[in-house]
């Protein structure tokens, strides 16, 4: 009699079922050939390049020196930090929202996870649109939810249509994730679309998941309305995802929050006090200082990045094989690079992005994203949150590298 054995498995199935997130691997990639002395100049960290504004540091040592910020706090937020989040929110926005409806979390990230933690159930579809942040799918998925992907290419813009939602919706959709301005594509939507897109999600009791952690970064005068303030009749059904991270440069502090009905806003929170309850009270006492004071370093970052962005504009446009449209917002540009798939770089055929892209870091020693990480293969996202020489110097590298494509 044979015996079968059953090996279990080591890693769940839902765990396991997660990939990598992309970004973080081109950038831990990129830093690992640089430590081992390769000149590489990376494209791949959504990240902006510089300190955080020195008045935000004072509030956080002052923090730390003080026993209060070295014990537990609410699991939801220090309630002072939750009401400087509502008042921020109406000031920046226009959303007014009161501070039991703002949980504040580890990042924007885990805002994204729980918010989908909290309203999907499994066999939920969420409409997705793309390119998207690779984390959203990944989210929704460790939620149960189905991810129903809506592609817009550069011949909108990127962005998608009511008509296209409306073509994805089934009876089981129960979510529309909207991020305007977008990671990856820097598009930013106009108010008549926000408009239209939300009437469509009221009239069909759908939830809008919207991430305006890009809020404050847009360009030429273009702005980014909130749709809950373009559509109020929403705020039943409507989270707001947002954080201090790129606004204030502060990645590092792993301070973001979501603002939602109170009843959604309490049951995350319960969610939060048994996954990791409060953030740390220094990074929320230096969110304090960032959210309640004033904009300017916010604008004099933006100016940064939009001279960066007309540089790499220019500079990819100029590129045989490369179709560049004009971001209007974050610190992304997302050219095609279809015109270039099929070709044959120093002897190696690229068949897809990701070729294109292992090519690029190779001999030219540049890092930057294949679309495949967005959903849509047949593109690169560059981040243009680098000095302006690394930026110069890592297109004109890639520009050389690419031209050579027969
Ligand atoms: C669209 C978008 N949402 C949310 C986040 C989360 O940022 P963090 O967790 O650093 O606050 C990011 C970061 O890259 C992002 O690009």
């Amino acid at each position: 009699m044979s015996e079968t054995t059953v090996t279990p498995r080591r890693i769940s199935a839902r765990i396991g079922g997660i990939a990598e997130s992309a970004t973080l691997a081109v950038d831990a990639k990129a830093k690992a050939l640089k430590a081992a002395g390769r000149p590489v100049i990376g494209f791949g960290a959504g990240e902006p390049d510089f300190p955080t504004p020195p008045e935000i540091v004072a509030a956080a040592v002052a923090a730390a020196e003080d026993p209060r910020n070295h014990r537990y706090t609410p699991a939801a937020g220090l309630p002072e930090l939750r009401e400087a989040i509502a008042a921020k929110t109406q000031r920046d926005s226009g959303y007014a929202v009161a501070a039991n409806q703002v949980l504040v979390t580890n990042g924007g990230k885990q805002a994204v996870y729980q918010a989908f933690a909290t309203i999907i159930d499994p066999g939920d579809e969420v409409l997705l649109p793309a390119p998207y942040w690779t984390t959203y799918p990944e989210a929704i998925g460790l939620a149960g939810g189905v991810t129903v992907p809506v592609v817009a290419d550069e011949t909108t813009g990127y962005l998608v249509t009511v008509e296209q939602l409306e073509a994805a919706r089934t009876p089981r959709t129960k979510a529309l994730l909207f991020c305007s301005p977008s990671n990856p594509t820097g598009a930013v939507y106009p108010r008549e679309q926000v408009e239209a897109i939300g009437r469509w999600a009221v009239e069909h009791g759908i939830w809008v998941i919207t991430d305006e952690i890009y809020e404050h970064l847009t360009y030429d005068a273009v702005t980014a309305p909130s749709l809950p303030v373009v559509v109020p009749e929403i705020a039943d059904t409507c989270i707001v995802v947002n954080g201090v991270a790129k606004t204030y440069a502060m990645t590092g502090w792993r301070v973001g929050w979501m603002i939602s009905p109170a009843d959604v806003t309490k049951a995350a929170g319960n969610l939060q006090s048994h996954l990791s309850s409060n953030v740390a009270n220094v990074s929320q006492r230096a969110a304090l200082a960032a959210v309640s004071g004033s904009l300017d370093a916010a604008h004099a970052m933006r100016s940064a990045f939009d001279r960066r962005r007309q540089t790499i504009v220019k500079m990819l446009s100029e590129i045989p094989g490369v179709e560049v449209p004009t971001p209007q917002g974050a610190f992304y540009v997302y050219p095609s690079v279809k015109g270039l798939l099929g070709k044959e770089i120093r002897g190696v055929r690229a068949e897809s992005s990701v070729d294109l892209a292992a090519l690029v870091l190779e001999h030219a020693e540049v890092a930057v994203v294949p679309g495949e990480a967005f959903g849509t293969p047949g593109y690169f996202r560059l981040s243009y949150a680098l000095g302006d020489e690394d930026l110069a110097t890592g297109v004109t590298r890639m520009g050389a590298l690419l031209s050579e494509a027969k």
